[in-house]
């Protein structure tokens, strides 16, 4: 099929021309061809396309861009959750027992599951997904996750520094010359993007600064995870070094807030490990009145937040963080691409990609207005209808 008008469309947030922060299109129409959006306009104007889709009045957003998962890992740490929500706390330990999970697993057994995630994300209207390394913490595991994550996604992020693999506990030295050095080379060619945990029980700035250089010397974007656990220096030295994200940002000083706020990088807000770890969610008042850009994501991960559900983050953000609901649905759009550097994704408007989620909803601001049903009636990623 080379074109599709979809009519009738009662609100359409394009994130781009129109009205307020999602810049709404009220009775509106798109077309699609060759899997871009090729035209945006009322919907009495459309012109004809080969084949037509009545939206029947429904409210249209992007596709969601979920610019921070760890989506490629084996095992289940839900009675770690049940533990965590009978008090016990949540540390950067956890990730060893899923790296053990995972270096057993079979690479195949490993990207069917990946493709389950990412089908679940898709019918909640994800249509871009970043995917990380990070439970292999050895060359050839660490090789493999970016292998099977490269079958799904370009947007791909070596972690070999998520934390210092079990086996080199004494040695975390030769485990910061083993990521900066073999591990890098073997994953630079699978990986877009070098992230790196930097907090208490992880890594420090001054080890952090050294891996992602070197990542940056063999071409990879820079991206962090950033005072998740504790107010450190992670966050300044990720504007510093002209990250494209530092994501967590659970605690952020008033500096690193004016940082930001005078920089590139974006901050990605991941609501649901403060769900699934209890911690204190982050407002956004700060940033907002500084200025500053930032992004919604699901952390997808088997430790801190297991959700693929990006309506259910922008739930959260809204009851919890302080956003709007346009901000947040804007955070997971279009600031989502923003941290990835992206502008063919996170927004409706032609020459874009056509990426976009129709809602059972007239409006977009049903998916914090009515949090845990799923809205996503229909799906299309590149001009495809998935659902
Ligand atoms: O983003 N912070 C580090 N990594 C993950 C958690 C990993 C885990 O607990 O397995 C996160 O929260
Ligand atoms: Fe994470």
């Amino acid at each position: 099929m080379a074109s599709e008008v979809i009519v009738n469309i009662g609100v359409l947030a394009t994130m781009d021309d129109g009205e307020g922060l999602m810049g709404l299109r009220r009775d509106a129409a798109v077309v699609v061809e060759d899997g871009r959006v090729a035209w945006v306009g009322s919907s009495p104007q459309a012109p004809a396309a080969d084949a037509s889709f009545d939206a029947g009045g429904a409210a249209m957003i992007p596709g969601f861009v979920d610019s921070h998962t760890h989506a490629v890992f084996g095992g289940d740490r839900s009675a770690e959750f049940d533990a965590r929500m009978s008090g016990a706390p949540y540390t950067a330990g956890g990730i060893r027992s899923t790296v053990a999970a995972t270096r057993e697993a079979s690479t195949e057994g490993l990207a069917t599951r990946t493709r389950h995630l990412l089908e679940e994300a898709l019918r909640q209207g994800t249509t871009t997904a970043e995917i990380k390394s990070g439970y292999g913490l050895d060359v050839d595991t660490e090789r493999r996750l970016l292998e099977v994550a490269s079958r799904f996604t370009d947007e791909t992020t070596f972690l070999g520094a998520h934390v210092v693999a079990p086996e080199m506990r004494d040695r975390r030295g030769d485990y910061v010359d083993l990521v900066a050095g073999d591990m890098l080379a073997a994953a630079a060619p699978l990986a877009r993007w070098i992230d790196v945990f930097c907090e208490e029980g992880a890594f420090d700035v001054e080890e952090t600064r050294r891996i992602l250089t070197a990542g940056r010397e063999a071409g990879l974007g820079l991206r962090l995870h950033a005072n998740q656990l504790t107010m450190s220096g992670a966050a300044a030295l990720g504007v510093e070094m002209g990250a494209a994200s530092i994501d967590h940002c659970t605690f952020l000083s008033d500096e690193d807030v004016d940082a930001l706020a005078a920089s590139d990088t974006v901050a990605t807000f991941v609501p649901g490990a403060e769900f699934s770890t209890r911690q204190p969610y982050p407002r956004i008042d700060r940033l907002r009145d500084a200025g500053a850009t930032w992004a919604l994501a699901s952390d997808c991960n088997p430790g801190s937040s297991f959700t693929t559900s990006m309506p259910f983050c922008i739930a959260l953000a809204v009851r919890d963080m302080g956003m709007t609901p346009s901000e947040a649905i804007r955070a997971a759009t279009h600031g989502g691409a923003r941290a990835l550097r992206r502008s063919d994704v996170g927004r409706i408007a032609v020459g874009a990609r056509a990426d976009l989620a129709l809602l059972d909803a007239p409006d977009p601001v049903h998916l914090a207005y009515r949090p845990g049903v799923p809205l996503v009636s229909h799906v299309w990623r590149s001009g495809v209808r998935t659902r």
